[in-house]
């Protein structure tokens, strides 16, 4: 499962923008040929302005699904609490550039217990700063919105930090993948694409539809013709 991640085009649905007190029991319906990942975004009130849902609610949630967890940590000084998300046994777990003095021991950390570790940046942070350290990390997730809420409009200019990141990837022959989050939707997602993307976030444009497998499928769809 999830081989050669690099040759194809995965989506990671949000599931912020689902109702998750009831997810449990909607969650097995997912098909698994379209949502590869479920994005679990974990805010703390602190390093953004909204608070999500923590490691116990993400225990609760694999027990009703085998679909391979996509962890991102939008909090302060992930260090305090990155066990209790490590014992999830996610496929990624992301922390923040910004929240963290130490994100190399961070993604040691991480990598160290067989988890493929990410590192994300808010839009106002220049992805040259990622460059050295690119070497410790499976994943760059980029954000197209400022982190805190589902439903904002893609910033347009995440564009050329995707395309500024695929280029330094490929031509230092780095192992990393590039997921990019936030205000992804049917208009835009072949350009993330096209611009380098291989890991798609999608919030409101899947579960904002009535259909929601039909709606990945679709995406990806369009996403592929990036
Ligand atoms: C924003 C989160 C995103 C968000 C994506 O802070 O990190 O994962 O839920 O939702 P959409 O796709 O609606 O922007
Ligand atoms: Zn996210």
């Amino acid at each position: 499962m999830l081989k050669n991640l690099t040759d194809t085009i995965l989506l990671s649905p949000s599931i912020i923008a689902t109702d998750l007190s009831t997810l449990g029991s909607v969650v097995p319906t997912f098909d698994h040929s379209c949502m590869h990942f479920l994005h679990i975004d974990v805010m703390d009130g602190s390093f953004v302005p909204n608070i999500t849902i923590g490691p116990g609610y993400i225990q609760n949630l694999k027990q009703h699904t085998d679909i391979p967890l996509d962890i991102h940590l939008i909090i302060e000084k992930p260090e305090l609490s990155l066990q209790s998300f490590i014992d999830c046994k996610p496929y990624f777990l992301t922390i923040h550039f910004e929240s963290t003095r130490q994100p190399v021991r961070l993604l040691q950390s991480i990598k160290n217990c067989g988890i493929k570790a990410g590192i994300s940046i808010n839009p106002a942070t220049p992805v040259e700063q990622l460059f050295d350290i690119l070497a410790y990390t499976d994943m760059v997730l980029l954000m197209s919105v400022e982190p805190g809420f589902y439903g904002q409009t893609f910033i347009p200019s995440s564009l050329k930090k995707i395309e500024k990141l695929n280029t330094f990837i490929r031509t230092n022959n780095c192992n990393t993948l590039i997921e990019v989050d936030g205000g992804i939707n049917e208009d835009n997602i072949a350009d993330v694409v096209k611009a380098g993307a291989n890991v798609i976030v999608a919030g409101s444009s899947v579960f904002k539809s009535s259909d929601i497998n039909k709606q990945a499928r679709k995406l990806l769809e369009i996403a592929k013709k990036g």
